[in-house]
């Protein structure tokens, strides 16, 4: 059976998750929806295993350098030029199935949940690829300029799901900004035939 996998972002009323590099909401901080991204992509579900992130070279950057690697969790960098992990990366892969079967081979006995955490492409990538996927949407209700959009989530194929373990409920607030968490489930159509 392939495994489950998670894409995990925040965006704004227009689907808009960066500009220039930077989430949209830059310089401002939240803190508490940060601490919600790292506990769902650092907290494996088998002890001794180590979840995945998986994530395009822009991303990797956008990261600041003092938080890269992201702690605990294994890094994957996507990208069709670099030739080596970027420094301070753990595994570099020419394209998102590369990314999948390196999980599946030489990090296997290691990797737990798979995550991956933008940008655009890839999130697309994964939306659209066959199987049960999960995405975990903090909605951000004031819009801030962005240049760098997440593609839209198509109702007949993802379904909001009432409620999911360790995700808060309701409407969240942090420095006058408001949010809320919303997970996502694909039906995977491949089970029906
Ligand atoms: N709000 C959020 O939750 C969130 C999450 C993530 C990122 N962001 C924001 O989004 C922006 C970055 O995202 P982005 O969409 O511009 O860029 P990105 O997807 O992070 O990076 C794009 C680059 O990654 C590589 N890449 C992407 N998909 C690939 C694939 N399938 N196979 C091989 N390489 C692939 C390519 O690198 P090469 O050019 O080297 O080939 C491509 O140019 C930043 O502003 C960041 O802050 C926001």
């Amino acid at each position: 059976m392939s495994r489950i996998l998670n894409g995990i972002v925040a965006t704004c009323p227009d689907l808009g998750i960066g500009r220039n590099g930077q989430l949209p909401w830059h310089p401002t901080r939240l803190n508490e929806e940060f601490k919600h991204f790292r506990r769902m992509t650092s907290t494996p579900s088998m002890e001794g295993k180590k979840n995945v992130v998986i994530m395009g070279r822009k991303t990797w950057f956008s990261i600041p350098e003092k938080n890269r690697p992201l702690n605990n969790r294994i890094n994957i960098v996507l990208s069709r030029q670099l030739k080596e992990p970027p420094p301070g990366a753990h595994h570099l892969a020419p394209d998102f199935c590369s990314a999948l079967r390196l999980i599946d081979t030489q990090l296997s006995d290691q990797a737990d949940q798979v995550w991956v955490i933008g940008g655009s492409s890839l999130y697309k990538e994964l939306m659209e690829s066959q199987g049960t996927r999960r995405l975990f949407v903090t909605q951000v209700l004031k819009q801030f300029e962005c240049d760098t959009f997440f593609p839209e989530i198509c109702p007949a194929k993802y379904s909001l799901l009432p409620e999911f373990p360790g995700v808060p409920q309701g409407m969240q607030e942090e420095n006058g900004i408001q949010y809320r968490f919303e997970v996502y489930e694909s039906t995977d159509v491949t089970k029906n035939h």
